[in-house]
């Protein structure tokens, strides 16, 4: 363990940990749930309700390396979503889910629920991907709800632009039988069918592959799962992104089970495309998201 990460342990709190692939973690206690994230991406790999079954879903494929993504769980996108718009060697999704963070504060509020901050500055040729200036906060607090906070701050001196993503896998018992509510009557790019612009018709089904951004200025969401029911509310966020590789798509990521497609589903709190942020020197913008299980098997 290094000592640095030490500096951060609450005991019932936060413990310091080595996790997969000798990547630094932080377990986190707050009034009655758990929570993993590790350092490489701010990723959280895991958020439990006491009594309850996990609410994030993690591929038992997914990579744990340095440069690499984690899948599953809560990746940070950014400071763009899917292809980089102009350089194609750029990776998808940006690169604050490949780097590893800075711990900057752990608390445990009055009320029991744990809080940590990290941050993240790009460094070496990270500069040239990223746009002068920016750099991000990422605010975790853990309790029956969990509730994340990414911060872009801009401290260069022109207005930029940037997309962001809460990029969270949920998991489910069968992605078949399970529903997002929420999203009706919002219009969606519909990524599988060239974009075309469509309005979503009742609840959301799971029947093949499904990649759509939706039009969802700070909404909430709810997905049902049999009798599992997760609440999601977004702040600061214009799109929600709704994917499932289903199979085809499933057997040809690496990191992914061929069948795990059937355990999942992503609902993200997204900025991208004409959603994409200006953001004004000095000025910051917050991305939120908060979870909740709103009942249990
Ligand atoms: C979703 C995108 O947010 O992320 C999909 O809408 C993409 O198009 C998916 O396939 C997974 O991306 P990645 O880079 O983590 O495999």
């Amino acid at each position: 363990m290094n000592d640095s990460l030490d500096a951060f342990s609450i005991p019932g709190h936060v413990q310091p940990d080595i996790g997969a692939g000798g990547l630094a973690c932080l377990h986190l206690r707050g009034q009655g749930a758990k929570a993993t994230v590790y350092l490489h991406g701010a990723h959280i790999t895991s958020f439990q309700p006491e009594g309850a079954e996990p609410v994030l879903w993690m591929s038992e494929h997914s990579q744990f390396a340095d440069g690499l993504p984690i899948r599953g769980g809560i990746p940070i996108c950014w400071p763009w979503f899917g292809p980089h718009p102009c350089d194609p060697a750029l990776p998808a999704h940006g690169i604050a889910r490949l780097r590893a963070w800075t711990p900057l504060e752990a608390s445990v509020l009055q009320d029991g629920r744990c809080r940590i901050r990290l941050g993240f500055k790009p460094e070496g040729d990270d500069c040239k991907a990223v746009p002068h200036g920016l750099r991000l906060e990422y605010t975790l607090t853990v309790g029956q709800t969990l509730s994340v906070a990414l911060d872009t701050v801009n401290d260069g001196n022109a207005p930029v632009a940037f997309e962001d993503a809460l990029h969270t896998y949920f998991a489910l018992d069968d992605a078949r039988g399970a529903q997002v509510l929420g999203l009706e009557n919002a219009s969606y790019l519909d990524k599988l069918d060239g974009m075309a612009v469509k309005v979503q018709d009742g609840p959301i089904g799971f029947a093949g592959e499904t990649d759509r951004v939706y039009l969802h200025p700070d909404g909430e969401t709810r997905i049902l799962d049999g009798d599992r029911h997760i609440g999601i509310a977004q702040r600061g966020a214009n799109n929600t992104v709704v994917w499932n590789p289903w199979t085809a798509k499933s057997k040809a990521m690496p990191d992914f089970g061929d069948q795990e497609w059937q355990r999942m589903c992503c609902v993200e709190a997204v900025n991208c495309l004409r959603e994409r942020r200006l953001l004004l020197p000095g000025n910051r913008h917050r991305t939120e998201m908060s979870l909740r299980l709103l009942a249990a098997k």
